[in-house]
This record gives C-alpha cells, sequence and structure tokens, in this order.
C-alpha cells in the first residue's frame, strides 16, 4: 500500500469544525485527539491518517508534501503564501474577517504608524497598498493588548463577534479581507493521488452544500 494519506488539521475550532464534513465523507478519526498528547492519528480509513499541528505549520506542511491535504484559514493562508498550494475547496468554516483595529476614537496618527500583528506579511501589503507609512511589529498572539500598552498604534487580527476588541477598549476600523478555512492540496499529490484526492474534494464539497 501507499504511505497513508495524510490529512493536516490544527487542534480547535478548525478540528471540531472539520471532523463532522470529513465523516460525511468517510473518514473517522479512532481517538480523540482533544484528549491525547500523540500527534498522528489513525482513520476509519485504513490508507487515511491525520496529523495535528499548530495552525500556522499546516501550509508549509501541504506545501512540502508532508501532508496531502490540509485544512487553514485564509488568513493563515495569504500569510503564507500560495506556492506548491491548491486551494479547491472553500469549507465555509471558522469564519470570522481580517480587520486593522485602534483605540476607540483614536486620533489619527502623524507620521509612521506602528502596527502589531502576527500576520505581519499581510499588514506590510496592505498599508503599502494604501501608500500609508508602517511599522510592523511581529507579536505571537495578544494582540489586542499591544494598543493598551503603547507597544502599537493600531493591531491588525481576527474579528468575529467583536468581544475581545471591545473588551480591551479597541474597535475595528478597516476590513482587509473576509476569512474562513480553506482545503488546501499539496501540488504534486494532486496529480500522484488524483483519484483518491478528487473523491475528497467531492464528498467534501457535497458536505458543504447540504449545509447551506
Ligand atoms: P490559533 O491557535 O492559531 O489561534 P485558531 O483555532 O484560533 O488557531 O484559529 C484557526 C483559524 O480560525 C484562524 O486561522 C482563523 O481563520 C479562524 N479564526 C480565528 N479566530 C476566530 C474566531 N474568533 N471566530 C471564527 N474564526 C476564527
Ligand atoms: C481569536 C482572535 C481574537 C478573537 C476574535 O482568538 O485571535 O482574539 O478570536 O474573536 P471575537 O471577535 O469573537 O472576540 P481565539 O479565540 O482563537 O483565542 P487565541 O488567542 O487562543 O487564538
Ligand atoms: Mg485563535
Amino acid at each position: 500500500m501507499d504511505r497513508p494519506l495524510t490529512i493536516a488539521l490544527s487542534k480547535g475550532r478548525i478540528l471540531k469544525e472539520t471532523l463532522p464534513l470529513l465523516k460525511s465523507a468517510g473518514i473517522e478519526m479512532l481517538e480523540d485527539p482533544e484528549k491525547s498528547r500523540k500527534l498522528v492519528f489513525e482513520t476509519t480509513r485504513p490508507d487515511v491518517r491525520i496529523i495535528i499541528l499548530r495552525a500556522t505549520d499546516v501550509p508549509p506542511y501541504v506545501q512540502y508534501g508532508a501532508a496531502d491535504i490540509g485544512v487553514a484559514g485564509k488568513d493563515v493562508l495569504m500569510e503564507h503564501g500560495a506556492a506548491g498550494i491548491y486551494e479547491p475547496l472553500d469549507l465555509d468554516i471558522a469564519r470570522c474577517k481580517l480587520m486593522v483595529a485602534a483605540p476607540v476614537d483614536a486620533a489619527p496618527v502623524a507620521g509612521r504608524l506602528k502596527v502589531a500583528t502576527k500576520f505581519v506579511n499581510i499588514a506590510r501589503r496592505y498599508f503599502a497598498a494604501s501608500g500609508r507609512q508602517a511599522d510592523v511589529i511581529k507579536l505571537y498572539g495578544a494582540m489586542e493588548l499591544a494598543p493598551i500598552v503603547g507597544l502599537a498604534d493600531r493591531i491588525v487580527d481576527v474579528v468575529d463577534t467583536g468581544n475581545t476588541l471591545r473588551a480591551n477598549g479597541l474597535e475595528p476600523t478597516e476590513l482587509i479581507a473576509y476569512v474562513s478555512s480553506r482545503l488546501i492540496v499539496n501540488r504534486a499529490s494532486m496529480k500522484t493521488r488524483h483519484r483518491d484526492i478528487q473523491r475528497i474534494v467531492d464528498l467534501l464539497s457535497a458536505a458543504v452544500e447540504a449545509r447551506k
């Protein structure tokens, strides 16, 4: 048998929302990864395994072919870039918006803007495209804290309900992109294992449509 078809997921909302879709495609995990320290999991299909990664590590695993398939947020894909990655399906899960946010009623900033974010490539591109000078500071989480303590004037982060911004005295000011999670496939796998992968894409696509 070939190497098992490897699907890369991340814990939390992507795992929770992807598992029911995979179930419709006949793939179920034999163990609950939220309750295990393991990183590689067998499924009800002997030829399919699931690996659990950090959300930001899913694109490189798929790009370099260590995983054939993955699920990643559009935000993470925009930040990583699309080299070697095919994006056949919008799973319409983990929906949110990539936004610029500022302290409530913040005055305009004269001169260079300080922007804190984990999405440094997206932020640099976005401010450059609108001709604004920005110094982008890379953070790994809790971006909302940065304006409170004077690290930055603005943040770029994902927003869903807006509760996190409000709780920290911030408000969204600009929409950068609508975000949902996407099925991604390694470009070489898409050719070498076309039949297997296309079948999974078709079944997932039907499951996504059935929910609309
Ligand atoms: P991380 O540990 O990297 O924060 P998450 O599971 O929180 O991973 O996020 C995974 C993806 O879900 C993100 O890339 C984004 O597309 C989306 N997402 C993040 N936060 C929210 C949210 N509050 N509501 C809906 N979707 C979200
Ligand atoms: C995400 C994101 C924001 C928040 C936005 O955090 O980083 O902080 O959700 O959602 P809201 O607009 O509904 O408040 P998450 O819940 O993923 O926690 P994390 O810090 O562990 O990533
Ligand atoms: Mg998160």
